[in-house]
């Protein structure tokens, strides 16, 4: 019982700090602002923390029996959609940091690593509606709340982003420092 109530901490939680890694990513992409100093570094870290809370939701799921995970739907193999959805979630939870990876090391354009990088926006849809559709804890009003809070933040800082034209070469230069 215990490795679900971690399973399902580890997952709010790590929609939230998904939540404002995406928003932050956002703003800092956006309209050729200047970045402040350690700004894409406090963007990495969210992301790494992230990333741990993931594995820990699915392990802590894995190795709990009440909660009845099989090692298939890790791979995305399962007839729920809800739990597609957060495999789905998973495997480009992974793969999105490579693309850090690859671009520092001067391997992709910076073209072809914005392209893999939009990724992270169905990345960050799947896990939110994994965690609406299949959450115990959808049914607290706190919880919905601040998911919808979750979702006017990112929509909002898109928005911003998106309405602006193309960033100016400042940004472009900031994102691709990510
Ligand atoms: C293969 C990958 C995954 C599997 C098999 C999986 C499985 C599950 C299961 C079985 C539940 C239901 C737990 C409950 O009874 O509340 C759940 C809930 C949840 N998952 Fe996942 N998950 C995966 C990936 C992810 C990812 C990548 C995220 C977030 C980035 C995530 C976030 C959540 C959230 C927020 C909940 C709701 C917790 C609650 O409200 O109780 N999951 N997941």
């Amino acid at each position: 019982m215990i490795l679900w109530e971690i399973a399902r901490a580890t997952g709010l939680i790590a929609v939230l700090v998904y939540t404002l890694t995406a928003a932050w990513g956002t703003l800092l992409a956006g309209r050729g602002v200047q970045s402040p100093k350690g700004a894409v570094e406090l963007h990495q870290v969210l992301q790494s923390f992230g990333l741990l809370l993931i594995i820990s939701h699915v392990v802590a799921l894995v190795l709990d029996e009440y909660a009845n995970v099989p090692l298939r739907s890790v791979f995305g193999i399962d007839s729920r959609p809800s739990m597609v959805l957060g495999a789905v979630a998973l495997w480009l939870a992974i793969l999105l940091p490579l693309s850090f990876a690859l671009r520092k090391r001067k391997k992709v354009s910076f073209r072809f690593w914005r392209g893999l990088h939009y990724f992270a926006y169905v990345f960050w849809g799947a896990a939110m509606a994994h965690g609406l559709w299949l959450g115990t804890d959808t049914g607290n009003p706190i919880i919905l709340a601040l998911y919808g809070l979750g979702i006017a933040l990112v929509a909002g800082a898109a928005a911003w982003r998106f309405t602006g034209g193309a960033p100016p070469k400042a940004a472009k230069r900031t994102a691709a420092e990510i």
